[in-house]
């Protein structure tokens, strides 16, 4: 009885069935997107399957994804297994997804692939007994689920490892809690959330979201396992798109800030030229845990470091000191870079098509080596290493 009570209570409208158009749409694959986000999700998903493979090698990969959409978390386990040396190894792939329409168009998609399935199904509830190497998520579903459903969740997939004794990395997507997206909200753990940046959807409705500071995130994990007598070999926490989160470019949740993603986009717009004023970025003053403002205090000064580098180089003065201030090795000799490509450069368009692709290249190093892994970007992701054997 209470189980059906439970269950009629939740929330199971389908908000994705528009969404889908999305997901199909060209427009969705920007600069940000192809350059930024998904080297980035794939440095990240390569990484762990090496790991996953050194310390446990499984003979083949069987995937569950949650809230897998159209399927895309296929093609990013599909990319890193190509780009690793163990590419050879056999990749079965099942997405669950509670929305109709996704499971549809996923299904239609991938109809050709006898290893790839579908199921409809609510990543509340239990979930498919299967083996399993890897429980991936991306594009943040868990933020949908309030902290006890994932909590629930994750409890579900630790009994699944334990039971079957299986080996798996788990990888939890979420929302950042302290993106500067929505600084207005960073008081709050879960809001009233509107995708008004979904390419070719008329309208969205608002739904509500938990966003994630990673510490709270980790107690989470540590607590369910204990719980569910599971063992955690490792975690790790990153944080995608510090800078260039969708609702950069909406200001929906901040107004305060310029459109960092559309500006970072003009960057790579060959014969666009960007204002580099625009880019410059002051650290967030809302209250937040002291790594969070810290990250933002050293972050924003290295930022603004290479955005002046480049202004220089262009002989334009931003108007603010420039303090010379070391920068990470990854980050090091800008200047000096502009100066050899210039060198071998005869046409006259250097600052659209050279200079300003090579700051974002530079931007983008410094995001993807300084991100603390903390719930200050976009995404939050979680890669826990789980032993069922013992
Ligand atoms: C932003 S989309 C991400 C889709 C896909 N993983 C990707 O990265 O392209 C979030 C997905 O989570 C799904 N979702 C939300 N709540 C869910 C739930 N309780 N059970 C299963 N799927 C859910 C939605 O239907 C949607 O397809």
């Amino acid at each position: 009885m209470t189980s059906t009570l439970n269950f009629l209570q939740l929330e199971n409208k389908d908000h994705y069935k528009t969404a889908v158009n999305h997901y199909l749409s060209p427009h969705r694959k920007d600069s940000v997107k192809t350059k930024w986000e998904n080297p980035f999700s794939l440095t990240v998903i390569k990484n762990a399957i090496n790991k996953l493979e050194e310390k446990y090698s499984p003979k083949s990969l069987r995937v569950m994804d949650f809230g897998c959409g159209i399927g895309e978390g296929f093609v990013l386990v599909q990319n890193a297994l190509n780009s690793l040396e163990f590419q050879t190894k056999e990749l079965f792939y099942l997405g669950l997804d509670n929305s109709s329409e996704m499971v549809k168009v996923a299904r239609q998609k991938w109809k050709d692939n006898k290893n790839i399935n579908f199921q409809e199904a609510d990543i509340r509830f239990e979930i498919p007994g299967n083996p399993t190497e890897i429980y991936l998520s991306c594009g943040v579903p868990y933020s949908h689920l309030t902290k006890e459903e994932t909590q629930d969740a994750l409890g579900h997939i630790f009994r699944a490892i334990k039971k079957n004794k299986t080996q798996s990395l788990v990888v939890i997507d979420v929302l950042g809690r302290y993106s500067i997206e929505w600084v207005s909200q960073w008081e709050h753990s879960r809001w009233s959330y509107r995708m008004s940046f979904l390419a070719d959807v008329q309208e969205q409705e608002d739904m509500m979201m938990s966003c994630y500071y990673a510490h709270d995130l980790k107690s989470m994990i540590d607590r369910t396992s204990k719980q569910e007598n599971c063992q955690i070999q490792d975690i790790e926490f990153f944080d995608r798109s510090v800078m260039v989160g969708r609702h950069t470019s909406t200001r929906e949740y901040n107004s305060a800030i310029p459109p960092y993603r559309e500006i970072i986009n003009s960057l790579y717009e060959s014969g666009r030229t960007t204002d580099f004023r625009e880019l410059l970025f002051q650290s967030p003053s809302a209250q937040a845990p002291s790594p969070v403002k810290e990250f933002f205090d050293r972050f924003s000064h290295i930022w603004n470091q290479l955005v002046i580098e480049a202004a220089e180089f262009c002989g334009e003065n931003l108007n603010i000191p420039n303090n010379n201030i070391p920068l990470p090795e990854s980050v090091a000799g800008l200047k000096h870079q502009l100066s050899t490509l210039q060198e071998s450069y005869c046409e006259q368009n250097f600052r659209t098509d050279i200079l300003e692709p090579t700051l974002a290249e530079y931007l983008h190093r410094l995001e993807s080596t300084m991100q603390p892994g903390l719930g200050v970007g976009h995404t939050l992701i979680g890669v826990v290493y789980v032993d069922g054997t013992k």
